[in-house]
Formats: C-alpha cells, sequence, structure tokens
C-alpha cells in the first residue's frame, strides 16, 4: 500500500484554487454549497435560496465578467465554498486602485478547515499581483466568523452602515474594511 505523507494528505482533502472554468461536477457542488450557505444564515444577499436555474446562471455569469475573479475551496475535490475578486468597472480610472471581495462564504459543514483565510490569501495575492494597492470587504455585523478572520488578516473597519442588511423585517448593520496592501505584509 502506498504511504501518504501528511502533507499528501492536507492537499487531497482541502484546496483552494482559481477557476476559469467548471468541470464534471463543479456547478453542482457549487449551487449546492451556496443553497446551504443561504439557508444557513442568509448568504451574500439572497435571503432564501432562488431557482436552481438562477443560481446557475448566477455562477456561470461569474466566470463571464472580466472584471470578476473566481476562487473556489475544494474539500475531498468538492466545492465547498468562494470567493471573488472584483474589479472597479472599466470606466473608474479615478478608483483603478481598488478591487473587493465578495461571494464569501463556506458551506456550513465544511467550515474550520482554514478554507476561508486560505481563499482570502488567494484573492490578496491576485490582487497584488495585479497592482492594486486597496483591498476591501464588507461584512454584516452579524457574521462574527468573517469579521474576526477580516480582522486577524490585516483589515481595518473604517465605517459601519446602520441599514445594510433587512432581514425579516429588521435591519442590521454593516461594517466596512480596507487593507492597504501597499503598506500591510501579505497575509500569512
Ligand atoms: C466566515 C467564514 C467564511 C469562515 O469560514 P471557515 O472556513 O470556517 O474559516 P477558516 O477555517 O479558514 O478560519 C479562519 C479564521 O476565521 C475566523 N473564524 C472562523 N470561524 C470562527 C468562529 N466560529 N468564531 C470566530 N472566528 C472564526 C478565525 O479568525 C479563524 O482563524 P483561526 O482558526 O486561526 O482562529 C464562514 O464562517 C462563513 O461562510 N460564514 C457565513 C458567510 C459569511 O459571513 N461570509 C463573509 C461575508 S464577507
Amino acid at each position: 500500500m502506498a504511504k501518504t505523507s501528511k502533507r499528501d494528505v492536507k492537499k487531497t482533502l482541502t484546496a483552494t484554487e482559481e477557476v476559469t472554468e467548471f468541470v464534471g461536477n463543479d456547478l453542482d457542488s457549487l449551487c449546492e454549497a451556496t443553497v446551504e450557505a443561504i439557508v444557513d444564515g442568509h448568504g451574500f444577499n439572497w435571503l432564501k435560496p432562488p431557482a436552481r436555474t438562477t443560481l446557475e446562471a448566477f455562477w456561470r455569469g461569474v466566470l463571464l465578467i472580466p472584471e470578476r475573479t473566481l476562487f473556489v475551496a475544494r474539500l475531498d475535490g468538492r466545492i465547498v465554498g468562494t470567493v471573488q475578486l472584483v474589479r472597479p468597472a472599466r470606466n473608474n480610472e479615478q478608483g483603478a486602485f481598488s478591487a473587493e471581495i465578495a461571494t464569501f462564504f463556506i458551506a456550513p459543514w465544511a467550515r474550520g478547515h482554514g478554507l476561508a483565510r486560505s481563499l482570502l490569501k488567494d484573492a490578496e495575492r491576485k490582487a497584488r499581483a495585479e497592482g492594486f494597492t486597496t483591498l476591501e470587504v464588507n461584512i454584516r455585523s452579524d457574521r462574527k466568523p468573517a469579521i474576526a478572520l477580516a480582522e486577524a488578516s490585516g483589515f481595518t473597519r473604517w465605517a459601519t452602515k446602520e441599514r445594510y442588511a433587512r432581514v425579516d423585517g429588521v435591519y442590521l448593520a454593516g461594517h466596512y474594511f480596507v487593507k492597504y496592501l501597499d503598506k500591510a505584509a501579505p497575509a500569512l
């Protein structure tokens, strides 16, 4: 029986990577992870899961938008989460230095493996490589793990919007974070 080193096992179990196309059951697992994240706590703007065709169109659309790069997290090969690096629109010349993090989630059952940290690192590395000096993310105030991760990764909270989201008729605040890539060390 082939001997598997600890390093090989880790590589087999968890990985994050940029994707430019969906292969095999990628789109299926991505849609399932999205639904699970939405049901768990209103994932990235949706309050309840949209129709499967809407979700599939959404993710296919992401791959078509030149300003967006999609990174996925995999557990045993299956997509369990994502982050997008979103660049400013081309006509936004004065804001061309600043990129944003979006659709950042890990399916509830796949959390705690370091995948979110790795996704964030991937997105930050790409932003640095493309010369962006500012990386921004906004996070709903009740998303404590995400806030903890952003702060641990060198993001600074610069503003809070009182009416960031409305869930079941209740307004929830949202925090705005920034990381100046030309002044901060790369995320560990
Ligand atoms: C935030 C989220 C992506 C973290 O996913 P994850 O894969 O469990 O995170 P990781 O295992 O990579 O953990 C990285 C860090 O996140 C923070 N974190 C993760 N889970 C946490 C928890 N339950 N409580 C506090 N901090 C937590 C910690 O700083 C952790 O680092 P540590 O393990 O060294 O303490 C996940 O909880 C999620 O999808 N939440 C819902 C969606 C969301 O809030 N998205 C952010 C919108 S921008």
